[in-house]
């Protein structure tokens, strides 16, 4: 196992022209599957809203459940640095919660690093958390706790908005930023501007890294996914067939056979 990855790490591998690779986790199992495979940056999203809890947003996350799965997937990773996404209204309100809900990431669930949304906005909490020794990921551009806002899960465009809310976000201390949902062009000239790394989801190939939903990529979605998803795996077929043809040998006695019994 090569060292475990650090801010410090990803900030060379901008430096080396090296690829940042994400994934979000939710679980242990599935954590050590991701940081076995070589995935630098374990995110635990509060995409959990809707890929593991079926939701039709991620509104309705809570810290609590942030914690427990932020948990799961740190007792998971060995190498990968695990960061996790503060949800709707743990951050919002006061900056004495926020910065008290970021470090519970930290001291309860075994994170190294919080994420959250918003650009220009949020300045405050970034520099409040960095200063209290909490490593902050910002995400900028189409960001999923402001869907009604922005009149449902669209593609950002406004180039000089991105650019003030990418400037801004590195001046108050993220350590990366994430770039969900904007045109490559946009996307290219933020990570050209800025010292730290860019991670793009749905922001073209000129990022410092990418990130991708664990359950899109692997098949697991049943829904549509995004058009900036590539799908590696078909795992929902994988499961269905698995669990279909053990449906099957039950109901026709072929299991358990007598290697399965004592
Ligand atoms: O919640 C999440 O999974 C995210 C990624 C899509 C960046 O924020």
């Amino acid at each position: 196992m090569s060292k475990a990855v650090t801010v410090k790490t990803l900030m060379e591998m901008k430096q080396n022209k090296t690829r940042i690779v994400s994934l979000t986790a939710y679980d242990y199992p599935f954590a050590k599957i991701a940081d076995e495979a070589g995935i630098d940056i374990l995110l635990v999203g509060d995409s959990l809203g809707m890929v593991v809890q079926g939701g039709a947003s991620t509104l309705g996350v809570t810290m609590d459940e942030m914690i427990y799965h932020t948990r799961t997937v740190a007792r998971g990773a060995k190498r990968a640095l695990v960061v996790g996404d503060m949800p709707f209204l743990s951050y919002q309100v006061s900056l004495s919660e926020a910065v008290y809900n970021a470090g519970r990431f930290l001291k309860e669930a075994g994170a190294a690093a919080v994420k959250l949304e918003g650009g220009a906005t949020v300045v405050d909490r970034i520099q409040a958390m960095t200063e209290a020794g909490i490593p902050v990921q910002a995400h900028i551009g189409l960001t999923p706790q402001s869907v009604h806002q922005l009149g449902g899960f669209r593609v950002q465009r406004d180039e000089a908005r991105l650019l003030i809310d990418a400037e801004a976000v590195q001046a108050a201390g993220a350590f990366s930023v994430v770039l969900e949902g904007i045109p490559k062009t946009i996307a290219t000239k933020i990570t050209q501007t800025l010292k730290i790394p860019t991670i793009g989801i749905g922001a073209g190939s000129d990022c410092d890294g990418q990130v991708l939903v664990l359950h899109d990529m692997l098949g697991l979605t049943a829904t549509h996914v995004p058009k900036f998803v590539k799908q590696y795996a078909n795992l929902r077929k994988n499961a269905i067939d698995g669990i279909a043809n053990y449906v099957r040998e039950v109901r026709e006695n072929i299991f358990p056979a007598d290697e399965h019994t004592y």
